[in-house]
């Protein structure tokens, strides 16, 4: 089992850091590897929205996301971690969300399957708020699903988190939570059930569709996705 912390704050030895650092422990305690990615080491450029991954299954710009997303499609579980920035995740970790981009909505073929976790902090509010919205493209996985093990969002007050009384215990806490679930395959039967119940009847048989119609143009690459999982 791997688990992968990917983490877009510039300071990597700040809040956001510490938190992932301190889930990577309690994941590690559980027996699972784990390793850190700080996203501000690679050079990944802004999504052109050429689509064509879609019909490629690799993005065409020279730089590192290819290498950085076959490390999360490796992985067991990941450990989304932004700083809140003006109320959002900060601009590098929403870059790397995007790059993720329509193939990963066509196929889920990097979150499906996979057990998440989203963490943030903030200097006064929004954390919470923020580290939820990081699980977004796992709750919304329409192909195959996603499961989101839980989210820890910590306000550091103008402070650390080294501050604040619980914080480090809550994501140690959710580290091994997230190896827990890995392990027993948690099946989170309620986890957006009205969501994953419209994808069923109406988004997912869309999209196959749609993949079907331009198997051999615009979704090919999509299209084989599907084939190799099944699906069409
Ligand atoms: C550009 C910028 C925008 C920020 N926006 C917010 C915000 O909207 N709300 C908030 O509470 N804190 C905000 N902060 C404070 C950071 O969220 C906070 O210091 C956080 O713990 C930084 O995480 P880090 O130490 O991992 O980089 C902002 C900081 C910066 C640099």
């Amino acid at each position: 089992m791997n688990i992968i912390g990917i983490i877009s704050s510039p300071r990597k030895n700040g809040n956001t850091a510490a938190l992932v650092r301190e889930a990577m422990k309690g994941a590690a305690a559980e027996g699972v590897t784990t390793q850190e990615i700080f996203l501000t080491d690679y050079n990944i450029h802004f999504c052109t929205g050429c689509s064509a991954c879609l019909s490629a299954g690799i993005c065409p710009l020279q730089d590192d996301f290819e290498q950085l997303k076959q490390r999360l499609y490796k992985a067991d579980g990941v450990i989304l971690g932004s700083p809140t920035y003006a109320a959002s995740p900060n601009a590098i970790m929403k870059n790397f969300i995007e790059r993720m981009g329509m193939f990963e909505r066509f196929t889920s073929a990097g979150f499906g399957g996979k057990y998440v976790v989203g963490m943030s902090t903030a200097g006064s509010m929004g954390a919470k708020k923020v580290a939820n919205d990081l699980t977004e493209l796992v709750k919304g996985s329409v192909i195959r699903r996603g499961y989101v093990s839980g989210t820890l969002g910590v306000s550091v007050k103008g402070g650390t988190v080294n501050d604040i009384p619980n914080a480090l215990t809550q994501a140690h806490a959710l580290g091994k939570r997230l190896a827990q679930d890995i392990r027993s395959k948690k099946s989170y039967a309620w986890q957006n059930l009205f969501g994953r119940m419209m994808n069923r009847m109406f988004i997912k048989p869309t999209f196959v569709n749609i993949a079907k119609t331009q198997k051999d143009g615009r979704l090919r690459a999509v299209y084989q996705t599907l084939q190799q999982q099944g699906v069409c």
